[in-house]
């Protein structure tokens, strides 16, 4: 780095500290917000020295990101996106690739998933001309289960794309073993459990294909981003080729004939001798991120293990805090997790004598942030209404949820001053509606 950049880098680490915010914690004034990017003068300061490299593309940086973070997520592979859903699609749409052969889902195979979530964990599995079989949920674990998940298997059943709920693992384990026995493909939706382990494993390391998301909630952040992780290096290449125009060669931009047969392929009718930088294997689409997102996610990097250690904190606080408090449903971890958790989902008993949406205006006229449990029951949405699925079972606690759930923060800019305010205000509400 020359001394120009560096003398510049100072000034832009001083800029951030001149700028923050020095006025306290209000209760009631300052916003607590449910999720958000908690950023330092670091990541000011990689942002700014990678456009001062005017790398505008994907590039070295976001190459080293991949490396980095499969490293951390023990894979073997990671492909950086543009979102995380754009990493959903990538990863449902590598299950139809035609190099999967007999392997390969087709139009009107079904993919078991969950009913209450994000809507795009779903939409690819939709998109890709796939059924999505929706199963319920446990209250207080926010997820299915094996049992669930086995109960749903029908004859066109051929994959699993189910998230791990708000920081909190599924039964991943059985669910795996589960699809290894009945030969069926599984995603990890670990968009929101960035750090969760699962009888001791990280969580994103038992499915063919795991996906991230790197939008400000999220464990870490690019602004916006995610990612694709696996292990399997047929499944590696083919989602780099779908992000990547759907292109068969997986030479870098800039690099060319690093397979030492660029001119001797032929492929599909194409002549021999073909290009392959321009021999097209997928229908793709081009979904990469760029090297600005990908600085900010190097320097985010190094703080995750903070992050994630701050996220049980708060959990931990609010769970502690609100134990004894009545009409109100606690999270739980599922049995054999340690979450590294996204919200503190809390319901409304539906015998409380009040109701979710008093609740939740009290804590928001305090400037308590709240959101939703996603869509809650996918089913019910316009958009999905005339969209063909499948229910196995009931998906009553997917109702519940839609009905009485919401969550409040736990993201690592949370104080314990806040999470004490968040209790406080909790207690205070539920203790005039006894
Ligand atoms: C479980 C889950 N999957 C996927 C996504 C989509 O990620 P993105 O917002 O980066 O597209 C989200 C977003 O919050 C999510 O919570």
């Amino acid at each position: 780095m020359s001394d120009r950049v560096a003398h510049i880098l100072d000034e832009v680490r001083r800029y951030h500290q001149d700028t923050q915010d020095g006025r306290g914690f209000v209760p009631g004034v300052t916003e607590i917000w449910p999720s958000g990017a908690v950023l330092d003068d670091e990541d000011r300061a990689a942002l700014v020295e990678a456009a001062l490299t005017l790398r505008i593309a994907a590039g070295r940086s976001a190459r080293k990101f991949e490396s980095a973070f499969a490293r951390r997520m023990r894979q073997r592979k990671a492909h950086l996106t543009n979102s995380g859903s754009s990493a959903n699609l990538l990863a449902v749409t590598a299950l139809t690739s035609p190099q999967l052969e007999q392997r390969r889902l087709v139009p009107g195979d079904e993919v078991i998933t969950v009913a209450a979530g994000f809507p795009t964990t779903v939409n690819p599995i939709l998109q890709n001309g796939l059924v999505p079989v929706f199963v319920d949920i446990d209250l207080h674990t926010y997820n299915t289960t094996a049992e669930r998940v086995e109960k749903a298997i029908g004859p066109r059943t051929r994959a699993i794309m189910i998230a791990h709920a708000l920081g909190n693992p599924f039964e991943i384990a059985e669910v795996a073993q589960l699809a290894e026995e009945r030969d069926l493909l599984l995603i990890e939706d670990t968009c929101d459990a960035v750090g969760s382990t699962y009888k001791g494993q990280l969580v994103g390391t038992f499915g063919d294909l795991a996906t991230v998301s790197f939008y400000p909630a999220h464990h870490l952040t690019m602004g916006e981003g995610g990612c694709v992780l696996t292990s399997n290096l047929a499944l590696a290449r083919i989602v780099e080729s779908l992000r990547d125009w759907g292109r068969d060669c997986w030479c870098e931009p800039g690099e060319s004939n690093t397979c030492h047969k660029r001119f001797d392929y032929q492929m599909g009718t194409l002549p021999a001798g073909y290009d392959h930088k321009y021999i097209f294997s997928h229908v793709g689409y081009n979904l990469k991120a760029t090297d600005l997102q990908a600085a900010l996610g190097l320097s985010q990097l190094d703080k995750l293990d903070d992050f994630c250690a701050a996220r049980r904190r708060n959990w931990g606080r609010l769970r502690t805090g609100l134990a004894e408090v009545p009409w109100l449903l606690l999270p739980e971890p599922t049995p054999g997790s340690d979450p590294s958790w996204f919200g503190f989902v809390i319901t409304v008993d539906p015998e409380a004598p009040f109701k979710r949406a008093e609740l939740v205006d009290f804590l928001e006229n305090r400037k308590i942030g709240t959101r939703r449990l996603f869509a809650g029951n996918l089913t019910r949405h316009p958009a999905y209404v005339d969209r063909e699925f499948r229910v196995s079972g009931e998906l009553s606690n997917s109702d519940i949820v839609t009905e009485h759930t919401f969550w409040v923060g736990v993201y690592p800019g949370l104080t314990e001053e806040m999470i004490d305010y968040v209790t406080a205000s909790v207690t205070e509400f539920v203790g005039t509606h006894r």
